[in-house]
């Protein structure tokens, strides 16, 4: 494909990748190249230092503010996928796993359904971390609680980490990992030992945490590296 082309993957529309191109800032097999027609494969493409994935193995984090839908379309509210620039919202990007519309936090676009499936499979147990505030105050009652599974109405959720960050009458935070995700299930786990939830973001999905670095409604492509760390984390081949 055309090199204005590859570079518009990262999400840059055409007239900012060749002025990308035409400031030096993309390589090409490690050589700056200025000439915007040139027919690469976008593996061999750097853009100011960072490669390209190939298309169809698209690995995107994004930070999902409260209000947010985690679905790639609805009529009226706003989606994950809408965060993103044109040029990637038409590129087939499935959200991994989702979150309920007032959570915030990581949430994994890819194109990579196999990943995908194992990442939210409860055979792989990709452990989930979530930051949790809620009403009351949390003690080691409620640690014992979760390591020995929460009995919920319809099933008793597999054991579950509590970590208590701080504590007081007047609420609590927590980081709670998981290893399964039924629908509102840390909610669910949190009201059935008496203290519902005030807040709750995800920070973790298996090896990759959220960007530290990335606002809400933010969003960035994974480096190489945690792409390749997730797919060896769920025994597939190199991408
Ligand atoms: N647990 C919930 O209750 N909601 C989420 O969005 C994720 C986990």
């Amino acid at each position: 494909m055309r090199l204005d082309k590859a570079v518009a993957l990262t999400g840059l529309t055409r007239s900012e990748a060749r002025r990308a191109i035409a400031a030096g800032r993309v390589r090409v097999d490690g050589r700056p190249v200025r000439d915007a027609a040139m027919q690469v494969q976008p593996e061999q493409v750097r853009v100011n230092g960072v490669q390209l994935e190939e298309p169809g193995a698209l690995y995107i984090m994004v930070n999902k503010p409260a209000g947010v839908l985690t679905a790639t379309e609805d009529r009226r509210l706003p989606t994950v996928v809408d965060l993103l620039p044109p040029a990637l919202r038409r590129r087939d990007l499935g959200p991994v796993g989702r979150l309920d519309r007032d959570v915030t936090g990581l949430v994994l676009l890819t194109t990579d359904g196999q990943l995908a499936h194992r990442l939210i499979s409860p055979k792989w147990k990709a452990e989930k971390l979530y930051r949790a505030r809620c009403e009351g105050m949390l003690t080691e009652r409620e640690v014992e609680a979760f390591a020995s599974g929460v009995v919920l109405s319809d099933f008793t959720a597999r054991p579950a980490r509590l970590v208590l960050l701080e504590t007081g009458d007047d609420g609590s935070t927590a980081d709670v990992a998981l290893t399964e995700g039924k629908f509102h299930q840390v909610k669910r786990m949190f009201a059935a030992v008496g203290h519902p939830l005030t807040g709750l973001e995800r920070l973790r999905i298996g090896c990759l945490s959220l960007d530290p670095a990335l606002g809400p409604g933010a969003w960035r492509h994974l480096t190489g590296d945690e792409a390749r760390a997730l797919r060896r984390m769920c025994e597939l081949e190199e991408g």
